[in-house]
């Protein structure tokens, strides 16, 4: 009898752990492609509507279908104790996770002109860039000259450091975002200089896409994030 009902406890507690676990599997997160917050011509000239297109529904998705691939595996590495299979996923993760990340910014940091994209800066971020880079012309200088010698595919930020109360610029490989450079970087600004960005329309020539780009990006997000991030932060 008392076999019996340890038999008995024994299972309902397994049974428990395998509710809570079928609990868990329900429960995890999975991402999806976010909308574009313009049409997929809007940034023309400055940027092709079939490039946007491109870039939006196949690369960004195809790092977001990875990504929750390498998320769903790694879930049954950890149920199942696979400690060398939990390990092997990082890179997947850091690669199609990044791509996801790097990209949802990257739309944000642009808009059509007749919304204001190009616009330059005005408020603390204006102030703040004039304070660490002379004028924008030069952050910009910067930015393009640090994007056209990043060798192979990556990233060209500009960031706020929140303990250094600074702006830096900052470049990333691949698809590392910009947290893998410091815990205390907030992206405002994120530059894709991957050849996906605008072989299409500008061929090899990096540094022309870079000229223009900036025709096309909006200050107004890139402010917010800075203005969220120092809300007391000095306006000219
Ligand atoms: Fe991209």
């Amino acid at each position: 009898m008392a076999l019996r009902c340890l038999a008995t406890r024994k299972t309902l507690a397994q049974a428990a752990l395998n509710s809570t676990r079928l609990t868990q599997s329900r429960a995890l997160q999975t991402f999806s492609l976010p909308d574009l917050p313009y049409d997929y011509g809007a940034l023309e000239p400055a940027i092709s509507g079939e490039i946007m297109q491109l870039h939006h529904q196949k690369h960004h998705q195809t790092y977001i279908t990875n990504y929750n691939k390498a998320l769903e595996q790694l879930h049954e590495a950890i149920e199942k104790g696979d400690a060398s299979t939990v390990v092997k996923l990082q890179s997947a993760i850091k690669f199609n996770g990044g791509g996801h990340v790097n990209h949802s910014i990257f739309w944000k940091n642009l808009a059509p002109v007749r919304e204001g994209g190009g616009e330059p800066p005005h408020g603390s971020l204006g102030w703040a860039i004039d304070t660490n880079f002379g004028s924008l012309e030069s952050l910009i200088q910067k930015m393009n000259a640090e994007g056209a010698a990043l060798q192979g595919s990556g990233w060209v930020w500009l960031a706020v450091d929140k303990e250094l109360k600074k702006l830096v610029i900052e470049t990333t490989a691949n698809q590392d975002p910009l947290v893998t450079k410091g815990a205390s970087l907030v992206p405002l600004l994120g530059i894709d200089v991957w050849e996906h960005a605008y072989y299409l329309q500008y061929k090899n020539v990096r540094p022309d896409y870079l000229k223009n780009i900036w025709k096309v990006i909006n200050w107004k997000y890139a402010s917010s994030v800075y203005e969220n991030e120092f809300p007391s932060a000095r306006s000219p």
